[in-house]
């Protein structure tokens, strides 16, 4: 078995080796280093067979000298940003430029009538811009958070204990199911201001078809037609479509319902009065199940994958578990939220997962609205920008102890002789990315994730 692996490596090493010659003009100093035409090609086989959740792509790129590295499909191009240094430059210093999500050619691909199901996800411009507004007065807004989310959020911890009380045993084997489950009743309770429940009958959980596309679908969200498949040969277009038209009629109903009973929580009717006051060309008041869709999409598999790996870590030391309990025993009354500042171990440690296992490895790719430069670099048009952040979580020059170790005490310091939370090196960690187009979601994730 050994034996084998070596061998593939070898021969992939050789292979590389021999795809590696430069882009032809990167040596004037014009485009990023890359592998050049015929070499791009035969690296996005192996970057797209475990594409962009993908740690193994992610290190194969971040070993390239640099900071970009740029394959050069043709009239497609693929940069990659793997120090923090361009990827500031690129996505707050010139976001304007680096902002977009897909690009027009792109766009055109997704059927006509599948228009009307889709997300905003790849909105840009104006739209894009209306859909951060409503979620910078709601989802980024403080008093708004605490408030509504918050509560919105203990119902759903307070079921969810009820349940894992109730549950038998074999319900816990996976356990990232149950945290998917729970993480959708916290988005469905955001959303419309609804409970899930079971259905006392079948005992099965009242959106389970509904999580079941939701789960298909963010795992080929990235596939989806019109996104990149330009450059994916075999992205399955049928699943993709039944999904979709599943996951957005199930949101849109639950919409209609919400804003005909005037549930003045949900975020569905806060969407609706926003832009009735506003009178948008773009986002209609009924439009807000296809933020919702996004946001079902984009949360449904990411929080869960946070939850499980912090389980695993706590789970595979027993010190470090029994530290964290005493710190949250010392403090005494029911943790909330906002005592995290005051819990310096559990913050080091939550932080250290989000750095060495970031859930979106290869971020959500940006594309160049028109000609730029990153780093001094030519970026042409539409060429799609991917932040590797897990070259960036691992950068030797960051970390004074090896940056692939699991280090939960790697965010303490001294303070005097308290032991405090080191909140500017946490701020190296951005697994939600950075600027305008960064995650809507990162103060939802941290509610069921601390
Ligand atoms: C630990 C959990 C999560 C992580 C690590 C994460 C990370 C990210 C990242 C890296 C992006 C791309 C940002 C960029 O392109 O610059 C993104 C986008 C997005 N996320 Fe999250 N996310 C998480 C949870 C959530 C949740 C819970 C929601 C919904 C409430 C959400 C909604 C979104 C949406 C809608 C976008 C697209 C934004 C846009 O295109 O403008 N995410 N997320
Ligand atoms: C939303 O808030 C962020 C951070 O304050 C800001 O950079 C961005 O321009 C705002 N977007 C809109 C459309 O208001």
């Amino acid at each position: 078995m050994h034996l084998t692996c070596t061998v593939v490596k070898v021969v992939m090493v050789v292979g590389m080796l021999m795809v590696m010659t430069p882009n032809s003009d990167a040596l004037s100093g014009k485009t990023p280093p890359g592998p050049g035409l015929l070499g791009s090609f035969t690296q996005l086989k192996r970057v797209v067979s475990d594409f962009f959740r993908s740690r193994s792509a992610a290190e194969m790129i971040s070993e390239k000298e640099g900071g970009l590295y740029q394959l050069n499909l043709g009239l497609s191009k693929i940069c990659f940003i793997n120090s923090r240094g361009f990827r500031d430059e690129a996505f707050l210093e010139k976001y304007h430029l680096f902002s977009d999500r897909g690009v027009e050619s792109n766009k055109k691909q997704l059927p006509e009538e599948l228009m009307q199901w889709r997300g905003t996800i790849r909105d840009n411009g104006a739209a894009s811009e209306e859909a951060r507004a409503f979620v910078n007065s709601t989802l980024k807004e403080t008093s708004y958070l605490r408030t509504t989310v918050e509560t919105q959020i203990e119902e759903a911890i307070a079921f969810f204990d009820d349940e894992l009380t109730g549950a038998i045993p074999s319900d816990l084997v996976v356990p990232k199911m149950i945290f998917r489950e729970h993480v959708l009743d916290v988005m469905t309770r955001i959303a419309f201001d609804t409970a899930g429940h079971r259905n006392t009958i079948s005992g099965q959980w009242q959106f389970q078809k509904f999580f079941e596309d939701v789960d298909a679908l963010s795992n080929s969200v990235l596939f989806q037609p019109g996104f990149i498949s330009t450059v994916l040969p075999n992205t399955k277009v049928d699943d993709y479509e039944t999904n979709l038209v599943g996951v957005a009629k199930y949101l849109k109903e639950r919409a209609e319902e919400a804003i005909y009973t005037n549930r003045e929580t949900s975020l569905v009717q806060r969407y609706s009065d926003f832009f009735l006051k506003r009178e948008s060309s773009i986002a209609q008041p009924e439009d807000g199940w296809r933020l919702m869709y996004d946001f079902f999409t984009a949360g449904v598999n990411t929080v869960p994958e946070v939850i499980t790996w912090d389980i695993y870590y706590l789970a595979s030391d027993l010190d470090l578990q029994d530290k964290i309990r005493q710190e949250m025993k010392n403090f005494g009354t029911d943790v909330t939220y906002d005592d995290r500042t005051s819990l310096p171990r559990t913050m080091s440690f939550l932080t250290e997962v989000h750095r060495l296992r970031p859930v979106a490895t290869l971020g959500i790719p940006h594309a160049a609205s028109a000609d730029g430069t990153i780093g001094g670099y030519a970026i042409d048009k539409e060429t799609l920008i991917i932040p590797n952040h897990w070259a960036m979580h691992n950068d030797p020059a960051d970390w004074q102890s090896d940056p692939q170790v699991f280090d939960a005490t790697r965010f303490l310091k001294l303070n005097g002789n308290d032991l405090t939370f080191d909140s500017d090196k946490a701020r190296i960690v951005t697994p939600f990315s950075v600027g305008p187009r960064s995650c809507p979601g990162q103060e939802v994730a941290a509610g069921p994730s601390f």
